[in-house]
Formats: structure tokens, C-alpha cells, sequence
């Protein structure tokens, strides 16, 4: 079922324009209802205006506490028709009240490769502490810092001695592969969730995926045609 998307963000917003383009060209069932941004200089807004997607800016600074501002943003959140919320760059913690508001619909993208590396630093932490296999998570979010069930994860090499926006770089480009597939698989009602554990079931068209990797980096469960 055609997903309606409020993506929330802080900054650049290229996981958000990787979620357009593959809606453009066909390859997510998805519809951006709503770009939420808590900083108005967030290039994400800009971009949501360039694609015609609704976006707004709210500013903690106009609400009292956390839980008021999150009220604020369910609001609109709700006000714009959105089932699901993709957090695609969006640097604070959810409150318990937002998050029960969207149960099981909230997802996050992460420039680690979960448990290890959660915060602000996921790729430049795990370049200083000497890994040989960065890469990225999708993953439900709960009430902890990076920490939700993980629904897909990419791992990338590390290059001895490479500067550190050269991994992110390559990072950022697996994240914008492993993102809208998941976001596809949702669509598609092929996630499950037992506890901790997640499972993507089986393509409903009964094709195979191969999975064989088309560079340095492994993706699993698979990418599929299109991502
Ligand atoms: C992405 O690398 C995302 O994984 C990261 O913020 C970046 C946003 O980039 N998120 C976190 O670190 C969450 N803890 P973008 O604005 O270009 O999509």
C-alpha cells in the first residue's frame, strides 16, 4: 500500500532526496506528504519546496519542553495525512508521546553499522576506532539513541588512511540505496517484527534476489531491482 511519508530533518537532506527521486521514477510506492524540518536554514526544506512537497520549519525555541514541541510536530504530522515517519537526518530524540503516536511507523537512518557507533559521529567514530567495515542501518526507532530493531544494514570498507568525508561520501551513497528499499519493503507489507529480530519476507512475485554485490560493500537483506 502506497505509503504517506512525513520525512523529518535537520540539515542537507539527501537520504530525503533519494526517497523523491525513487518515488519520481517508480521505484518506491511511497508519497511525501510532509517535510518537517526543527531548523529553518535545513536544506531539506529547500528541497521539498524544488520537488513541490509540502515542508515546514518549527522551532523548539517557541515551545516550553520536548513533549510540547513533539505534540507540535504530530500535529502537523497528522494534519498532512502521513502514516509513516522517516527521520532522515533529524538530529534529536523522539518523545515517548511522538512515538506512540506513530507506533511501529517510525524508521532512521544511521552511518553505522548498529550496535556499534550510535550518536552524532557514527562514520568519524568508526574510522578513529580503526574498524575495517563501516556502513549504514536502517532501523525502527525507539525511546534510545540508534537503537531500534534493524531492518537492513550495508557494510562498506574502510580504507587505510582515507580522509574521513572520502568514507562518508561512500557512506551516504549506500544510504541512499538501503533507505528507499526499506521504505519499498514496508510498502509492500513484507516487514516483520518479533522482538529485537526483523524479517523481509520473500518478494511477492516469487523472483529471487541474487544478492551478489555490483561493488565494495554487501547489503543484506539484498538490494532489489530498482534500488
Ligand atoms: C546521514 O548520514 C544519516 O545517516 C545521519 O545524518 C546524515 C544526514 O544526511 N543520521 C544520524 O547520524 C542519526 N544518528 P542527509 O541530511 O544528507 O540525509
Amino acid at each position: 500500500m502506497t505509503l504517506q511519508l512525513a520525512v523529518l530533518a535537520s540539515g542537507n537532506g539527501s537520504n530525503l532526496q533519494a526517497i523523491l527521486d525513487r518515488i519520481a521514477d517508480g521505484a518506491l510506492d511511497a508519497q511525501v506528504r510532509l517535510v518537517l524540518c526543527n531548523k529553518p536554514e535545513a536544506r531539506a526544506l529547500a528541497r521539498a519546496r524544488a520537488a513541490g512537497v509540502a515542508h515546514l520549519a518549527l522551532a523548539p525555541a517557541d515551545h516550553p519542553n520536548r513533549e510540547s514541541f513533539d505534540a507540535a510536530m504530530v500535529a502537523a504530522t497528522r494534519e498532512h495525512g502521513a502514516d509513516t515517519v522517516v527521520l532522515a537526518g533529524y538530529m534529536r530524540l523522539l518523545t515517548p508521546g511522538f512515538l506512540a503516536a506513530f507506533s511501529g511507523r517510525v524508521v532512521n537512518i544511521h552511518p553505522a553499522l548498529l550496535p556499534s557507533f550510535p550518536g552524532l559521529r557514527g562514520a568519524a567514530d568508526a574510522q578513529d576506532y580503526g574498524v575495517t567495515l563501516a556502513g549504514c542501518t536502517v532501523h525502527f526507532v525507539d525511546e534510545q539513541v540508534d537503537h531500534g530493531a534493524v531492518i537492513v544494514q550495508a557494510a562498506v570498507p574502510v580504507n587505510a588512511g582515507e580522509p574521513l568525508d572520502d568514507l562518508k561520501a561512500r557512506i551516504h551513497a549506500m544510504e541512499h540505496r538501503i533507505y528507499p528499499q526499506a521504505l519499498q519493503w514496508l510498502a509492500e507489507g513484507r516487514v516483520r517484527q518479533e522482538g529485537r529480530v526483523v524479517r523481509v519476507l520473500p518478494r511477492l512475485d516469487g523472483k529471487a534476489v541474487a544478492g551478489i554485490p555490483d561493488g565494495p560493500w554487501l547489503v543484506w537483506p539484498p538490494l532489489e531491482p530498482g534500488f
